[in-house]
């Protein structure tokens, strides 16, 4: 676990968004987080698919990565206008430039797992593009890793490791972590 310095200067109303690969817990720890934090919960990938009447799959069989990436970026920018929300972005938010500016102005964590439990976690999941046609996941996961891990490095001030760890006990060392000003406006 280590934390860069552009966590700690953060307004109090901040954002809090949670960035790692499919599988590291964003969408499980992100309400739990939330609801400690008296925050909104947002599921950025929800909010892409609603604002295209498809799902993520359908929305990459039909327009595209690039259109995806696109609607991403906007989704992200609508949310972190606003204030006192933990997002869960999707595993691929760091790969658009674009996107890493807004990343650092708010609370980013990176939830960090190796490919062999994240593969574990996911299992073979049809409904998510990139693990598609993948004939081994564990291995997916670490050609991806290994093009993003620095991204995600960048892009979070805090970083904290996943493995063999619960929901609820992930919540607790994450909330030791979050700047201390956010957490006595929690309710
Ligand atoms: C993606 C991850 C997915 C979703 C899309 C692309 C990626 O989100 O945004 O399938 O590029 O890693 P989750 O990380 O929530 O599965």
């Amino acid at each position: 676990m280590h934390s860069n310095d552009h966590s700690r200067h953060l307004p109090a109303n901040s954002n809090v968004c949670l960035i790692g690969l499919m599988g590291s817990g964003k969408s499980t720890v992100g309400p739990l987080l939330a609801r400690r934090l008296g925050y909104l919960f947002v599921d950025l990938d929800r909010e892409i698919a609603a604002s295209m009447g498809r799902s993520i799959r359908e929305i990459f069989e039909q327009y595209g990565e690039k259109r995806f990436r696109h609607e991403e970026h906007d989704q992200l920018l609508r949310f972190c206008r606003q204030e006192r929300q933990v997002l869960a972005c999707g595993g691929g938010v760091v790969v658009t430039p674009s996107n890493h500016e807004c990343l650092r102005q708010q609370i980013t964590v990176y939830l960090e797992t190796s490919p062999a439990t994240l593969a574990q976690r996911v299992g073979a999941d049809k409904e998510r593009p990139l693990l598609k046609d993948a004939a081994s996941v564990t291995q997916r996961m670490e050609t991806i890793l290994k093009d993003r891990e620095q991204l995600y490095r960048a892009c979070a001030g805090i970083i904290i490791s996943t493995e063999g760890k619960e929901p609820p006990a992930l919540v607790e060392e994450l909330l030791a972590k979050i700047p201390t000003d956010i957490q006595e406006q929690a309710s």
